[in-house]
């Protein structure tokens, strides 16, 4: 049952209140139109009555109030008035006689009042006499107040009733219809996706649902949406989880990738032309890749990160998150340092991923195949090269040799022959008494090709008779010096020295004399009596190897003869025999030793001879 404290309480129950007042309204006004035509038709009923009264006086007193007059008997007519005055709403009476005097009873009144008059006459033989006016006065005053009596009498009833009626509505409507429609209301108001176990219950109606009033519908209604968004609710939950688990599984993926992976966000200018790009989310790899953190780029822009980024490279992305067209290429980016295979594809509009291989590896290790693979040309090169001249030098050996046997045979048969031929031309030349200029020209011819034919001979000794160097440790600068001052050299020639330093090489004195004293001749040869002469000695290659240089302003060599000079036999002097530089040449080469030659036809000639430096023992 309903408890009165609970019905007290929501006495504020705003719809109830509404519907009270209403029907307060409705009834007061069906009350107060009632009332209106009762007291109408009360009203005119009274005033029926009233005229009723009058035409009563007319049929019943009228006469005998005549009479009464035609006998003058005025005391009769008083009781008489009086009798009239008894009657209701009765207000006043009055006779007025034929002299104008009048008779009257009650108390005259002008306000709300009915007036009737009646002729009073008398037949008289034919004649009618005319005795007086008899006019009665009715007041309203009795029917307005019965009409008041009555009025308030309704109203009260009417109040009373309505009062009852309306608390009896408000308590049924209250128990029909409040209770449950607050319950609604409070189940709608605490109705939240961690209170929804509980279906809604409306008391009294819990075993009626079947019954199918509008109530029982509503609950059902409720309860049914309330099961369609559980059933909603566990399926979008399952969804949800569904999709946190691919998330987290692509996030770990997205994590642990090798490859560094970076999305971005197209930055657009005012007018919407897109300039710059920021990161929205990079992976652990591309942290690694880069070196730069997490929480130091999302965010930012790549102009921010590396102020000095190739605008091409932004270019071909902003292209790629434009255009939607993926690209791919290998790129040396300097900003990391790294050579890196970069895919760059564009999963929405305005927005570029980037996913970067390191290949600087794999780069490095094909640079140095290439550089190996060169090496290795330049090794087969070398070696061929070496090859070359070990064979070039066996065959320049062999004819040595062979040229060494020839040599040793013809002049061991020319030696005596030309000493002879010598010693009889000197023998002439003393022994003619008178000779003639002629005679003794030609005879100083013989003794100068006599002389050239032995130097010939001593020069083929030498080239084949070279044994292998007797080393001792040698001053460079005292050696130079000695051939130097050995050495013809014409005083029209300067002599330039730069040989600061001291450097010791093991070496043959007498053969390396030679090779220096070759390299002067050819040099004052090519010179023609002037120009400049320098000899210098240094160290190079950290100090492995000691450097003569032999340098002169003279002729030069044709580039086509470079190759050709150290070969015996080649010469371009007249009186030449082309011995000096293949001399030299077997002298530095049984040294470990070798020489380089610059020239420019025209300026000069430069012979370098290069020897490995003295080492000291040290082992003992
Ligand atoms: N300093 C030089 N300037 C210009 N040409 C040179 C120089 N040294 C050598 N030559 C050229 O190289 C050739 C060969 O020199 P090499 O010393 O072997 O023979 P030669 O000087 O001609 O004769 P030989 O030395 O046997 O008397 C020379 O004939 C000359 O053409
Ligand atoms: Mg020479």
């Amino acid at each position: 049952m309903v408890k009165v404290g609970e019905l007290i309480a929501n006495l504020n129950f705003k719809v109830a209140r509404k519907f009270i007042l209403h029907i307060l309204l409705i009834s007061s006004s069906i009350t107060l139109i009632g009332t209106s035509v009762q007291l109408s038709m009360d009203y005119s009923k009274d005033l029926e009555t009233i005229h009723s009264t009058f035409h009563q006086i007319d049929v019943s007193y009228r006469q005998s109030i005549t009479n009464t007059l035609w006998v003058s008997n005025i005391e009769v007519l008083k009781i008489q008035l009086k009798g009239i005055l008894k009657l209701r709403d009765m207000q006043h009476l009055e006779v007025v006689l034929e002299d104008k005097s009048r008779i009257q009873v009650g108390k005259p009144e002008t306000k709300y009042v009915i007036k009737h008059e009646y002729i009073m006459s008398k037949n008289f033989g034919n004649r009618e006499i005319h005795l007086g006016v008899l006019r009665v006065t009715a007041s309203l005053r009795g029917v307005y107040r019965r009409l008041l009596e009555k009025v308030v009498v309704i109203l009260l009833i009417q109040a009373i009733k309505t009062f009852i009626v309306s608390v009896a509505i408000f308590v049924l409507f209250y128990i029909i219809v409040g209770r449950h429609l607050q319950t609604i209301v409070r189940y709608a108001k605490s109705f939240s996706l961690n209170s929804m176990d509980k279906p809604l219950r409306l008391r009294g109606y819990e075993e009626k649902l079947d019954e199918r009033n509008e109530l029982s519908i509503l609950v059902h209604s409720v309860n049914s949406m309330r099961n369609n968004l559980i059933r909603e609710i566990e399926k979008r939950d399952q969804a949800e989880k569904q999709l946190q688990e691919s998330e987290r599984q692509l996030r770990l993926m997205f994590m642990e990738m090798s490859a560094g992976f970076a999305l971005h966000e197209v930055i657009r200018k005012m007018d919407g032309t897109p300039h710059d790009y920021r990161f929205l989310d990079v992976n652990s790899a591309f942290e690694q890749l880069t070196g730069l953190g997490r929480a130091k780029i999302i965010g930012k822009s790549v102009q921010d990160i590396f102020p000095y980024v190739e605008k091409q490279l932004i270019d071909t992305f902003l292209e790629v998150a434009i255009s939607r067209v993926p690209v791919s290429f290998e790129r040396h980016v300097k900003a990391v340092g790294k050579h890196l295979q970069v895919v760059a594809y564009s999963p929405q509009k305005d927005r570029f991923a980037v996913i970067l291989l390191d290949i600087s590896k794999r780069k490095k290790a094909e640079e140095e195949l290439a550089k190996y693979r060169n090496h290795l040309e330049e090794i087969v090169f070398e070696r061929t090269m070496e090859l070359r001249n070990a064979h070039e030098k066996l065959l320049a050996a062999e004819r040595l040799a062979t040229l060494g046997k020839v040599a040793g045979s013809i002049s061991h048969e020319l030696r005596n022959p030309l000493a002879v031929i010598d010693s009889s031309a000197y023998y002439l030349k003393s022994s003619i008494k008178s000779p003639n200029q002629r005679t003794i020209k030609h005879i100083e011819r013989i003794i100068m090709q006599v002389k050239h034919s032995t130097a010939i001979i001593e020069s083929l000794l030498d080239l084949t008779g070279i044994s292998a160097p007797n080393k001792e440790k040698l001053d460079l600068v005292d050696l130079l010096e000695t051939i130097v001052s050995r050495v013809m050299i014409p005083k029209t020639i300067d002599i330039c020295k730069k040989m600061e330093e001291r450097i010791f090489v093991p070496g043959d004195f007498r053969q390396l004399e030679m090779v220096i004293g070759n390299l002067i001749k050819n040099a004052v040869d090519a010179m023609d009596n002037q120009g400049v002469l320098t000899l210098s000695a240094q160290t190079s290659e950290n100090g492995k190897f000691a450097e003569i240089a032999i340098k002169d302003t003279g002729s030069g060599i044709l580039p086509e003869h470079i190759s050709e000079i150290f070969k015996p036999l080649f010469s371009t002097k007249a009186q030449g025999i082309g011995f000096g530089l293949s001399i030299c040449h077997q002298i530095v080469d049984k040294h470990g030793g070798f020489i380089d030659v610059t020239s420019e036809p025209g300026k000069g000639s430069s012979f370098i001879v290069k020897l490995p430096v003295y080492e000291e023992k040290t082992d003992g």
